[in-house]
């Protein structure tokens, strides 16, 4: 096939790029050069830049003004790049006889859905997203557009959760409830873009153990459900100097991309106990 994939330069965008590349004629797109971009240009410009590329099969659309960003950019300028940007995009794609896009959507736009009550948020596509700012906003209003973006592409929205580079720590906990690697992130793209049918949305996050009566207890007494869940696992954290968080507040739900995608995230705590960083842990 023939893709472009928008925010070749970015953290997930280049990791798709990477992951595409050996099966598929890519072409990156970003507003900064970087090996994996072959054209710099902005995601609002694709009727012109578009020209240049030709006839095309499918769109990856990573790009996007996202969390870090929050407070440092203006709304306008956040509805320009991850609205605007996206209604352009699927414009183009459908002049260019694209058959798929595949939209980067983000568990962020739960927002305050991800707030517990008695017991930990389950979080998956049934529970209604409640955006708390501009980001979870844009991306919401990204997501309907391509939701009804019409009958001539194959759309899909991946809502993925964090995958920043961060203490070890963090990152390798994060991966029993509500963060992912982004080697996993880039094969749910892949995956998507050979999905059929009408538009459809997942949570793409890193397998949780953890089961739904587990919710209340993850909540006031997390070590007790991921001794009972993952046996032993909390004397190995203990080797690296980790410890287990006392409270867990919500967990991200992927069976819905295991069962329809075939999503078999690969990279979760078992990884990174064995030192299988991508991305290396901040300090
Ligand atoms: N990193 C995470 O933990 C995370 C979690 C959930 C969702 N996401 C989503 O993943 C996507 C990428 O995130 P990332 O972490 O790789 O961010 P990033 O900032 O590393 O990459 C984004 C890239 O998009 C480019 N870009 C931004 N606006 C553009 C525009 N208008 N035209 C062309 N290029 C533009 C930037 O130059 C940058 O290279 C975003 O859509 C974000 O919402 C990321």
């Amino acid at each position: 096939m023939r893709i472009v994939v928008t925010g070749a330069a970015g953290l997930i965008g280049s990791a798709i790029v990477d992951r595409l590349a050996g099966e598929h004629a890519v072409v990156g797109v970003d507003l900064r050069a970087a090996s994996q971009v072959d054209i710099v240009a902005n995601c609002t410009d694709a009727a012109e830049w578009g020209r240049r590329i030709g006839a095309l099969d499918a769109i990856v659309h990573v790009a996007a003004l996202h969390a870090p960003h929050v407070g440092h950019r203006s709304d306008e300028e956040f509805r320009l790049a991850n609205v605007e940007g996206t209604e352009r995009l699927i414009d183009f794609g459908i002049s260019a006889g694209a058959k798929a896009f595949v939209f980067t959507s983000t568990t962020s736009i739960y927002g305050n859905a991800l707030e517990p009550n008695d017991r930990a948020a389950w979080i998956d596509e049934q529970v209604a997203p409640r955006p708390r700012d501009i980001y979870d906003e844009t991306k919401l209003e990204a997501e309907e557009l391509v939701a009804s973006a019409g009958s001539s592409l194959t759309c899909t929205s991946l809502r993925m959760s964090r995958c920043f580079p961060e203490p070890a720590e963090l990152m390798a906990t994060y991966r029993l409830y509500r963060g992912v690697d982004r080697r996993d992130v880039a094969e749910a793209h892949a995956l998507a873009l050979d999905r059929k049918g009408p538009p459809a949305t997942y949570v793409i996050s890193a397998a949780t153990p953890f089961h739904r009566e587990d919710a209340e207890e993850l909540l006031h007494s997390a070590p007790t459900a991921i001794e009972r869940r993952c046996p032993g696992l909390i004397d190995r954290m203990a080797v690296k100097g980790w410890t287990p968080p006392r409270s867990i507040d919500r967990i991200y739900d992927a069976s819905l991309a295991e069962h329809e995608l075939g999503f078999r995230p690969r990279f979760g705590i078992e990884a990174c106990l064995s030192g299988d960083w991508d991305p290396p842990p901040s300090r």
